[in-house]
């Protein structure tokens, strides 16, 4: 049995989540909140992005805001929310549409858009344009695998998943609302059709889902074995001075964490680092030693190993030892790298999760 487009728009009329870029119902949607919301859900959690759309939509509340806003200020509001080229991308695609005058209202023109894929231009066009395509993401693969009891595993399956979902919307009904059926096929993947436990109990595609027959719906989508996320290492150096300020510095635009702030620190390697050689590489003067592993005796300098931090990239987890230098004045450091940024303007760097959890270690 086809599922029913209006079984599910009736579901959504009495179970619709109120969420902070969504239009009440009945209400246009606003582009650029549409837009905002999109680029922060890329891999994150609807908990997660809350509070910093609500953050990002007060301090900018236009796309024009947006876009005069320094690139810095920018990654610094967005600390904390990971993937940081979404955040350049971000203000790119501001610029450009500020400039433009107006987002544009097709699926092509969009994704020819910074941080606009495939996904992001479908669900933007849907919702805030009534562009009837339905938006792939994981939610969306995870009910058309069930409805199809699709045996084979993902990620090869993509491509059938994506032409499977675009036959959801051949049901006039769906048509006729896009944005409402793209969001009530993200809430039915979020509360009812879950990754491991869904309650078919209360879905309105119980009768027509092959999974749900199957009686072991959670088996669906069928994934491939994962692979083994590598370890890194690295040693970071928390240098503060007597008022409390710390050495930061900032990381190449481009790149993993690109044009966020850091503690200086050595390369991520594969292995852990000897601590002998992360002194040498250490910004001076610590790395005055003499080579011999012994930590360098500088009046007014005391260090200790603050502890260790792990955290996990897509494709890496990195394990960073910190070390906590406290010393009288940053005048040594004049001819390195970085800059000193007093502790309450910490707040206001772009200082990703990895590097929050490196200062939150107690000294
Ligand atoms: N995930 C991606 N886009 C979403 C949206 N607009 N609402 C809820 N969850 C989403």
């Amino acid at each position: 049995m086809t599922p029913s487009a209006s079984a599910l728009l009736d579901w959504y009329a009495r179970q619709r989540r109120v969420l902070p870029w969504r239009a009440l119902a009945g209400q246009a949607a606003d582009p650029y909140a549409v837009w905002l919301s999109e680029i922060m859900l890329q891999q994150t959690t609807v908990v997660t992005v809350m509070p910093y759309f609500e953050r990002f939509l007060k301090h900018y509340p236009t796309v024009r805001h947006l876009a005069r806003a320094p690139l810095q200020e920018v990654l610094a509001a967005w600390a904390g929310l990971g993937y940081y080229s979404r955040a350049r991308n971000l203000h790119a695609c501001a610029q450009l549409v500020a400039e433009k005058g107006a987002f544009p209202d097709t699926v092509e023109g969009l994704q020819a858009l910074p941080g606009i894929g495939a996904y992001t231009a479908r669900a933007i066009a849907s919702i805030a344009f009534a562009v009837p395509v339905v938006p792939v993401d994981g939610n969306v693969e995870r009910i058309t695998a069930r409805l199809h009891a699709v045996a084979e595993p993902l990620p090869g399956i993509r491509r059938q998943l994506d032409q499977l979902a675009a036959m959801l919307n051949l049901d006039p009904a769906a048509q006729a609302v896009p944005g409402d059926f793209t969001q009530a096929l993200f809430d039915l993947g979020a509360g009812v059709c879950t990754p491991r436990r869904p309650s078919c109990l209360v879905c309105p595609w119980r009768e027509s889902c092959k999974a749900h027959a199957s009686g072991d719906p959670a088996r669906f989508p069928v994934r491939a074995p994962r692979k083994i996320r590598p370890e890194r290492y690295g040693v970071v150096f928390r240098l503060m001075d007597s008022q409390g300020a710390i050495w930061l510095r900032h990381r190449p635009p481009t790149g993993l964490l690109g044009g966020m702030t850091e503690l200086p620190g050595t390369a991520w390697q594969d292995d852990p680092i000897a601590f002998e050689t992360a002194l040498q590489l250490a910004p001076s003067p610590l790395n005055m030693s003499d080579r011999s592993g012994q930590v360098p005796t500088v009046p007014g300098l005391t260090w200790k190993v603050a502890g260790q931090i792990r955290h996990v990239f897509t494709h890496f987890a990195l394990n960073l030892t910190v070390i906590a230098v406290r010393m009288s004045h940053f005048g040594s450091l004049h001819n390195q790298e970085g800059f000193a940024c007093p502790s309450e303007a910490l707040g206001q760097q772009a200082l990703p999760s990895v590097m929050q959890k490196c200062l939150a270690l107690p000294v």
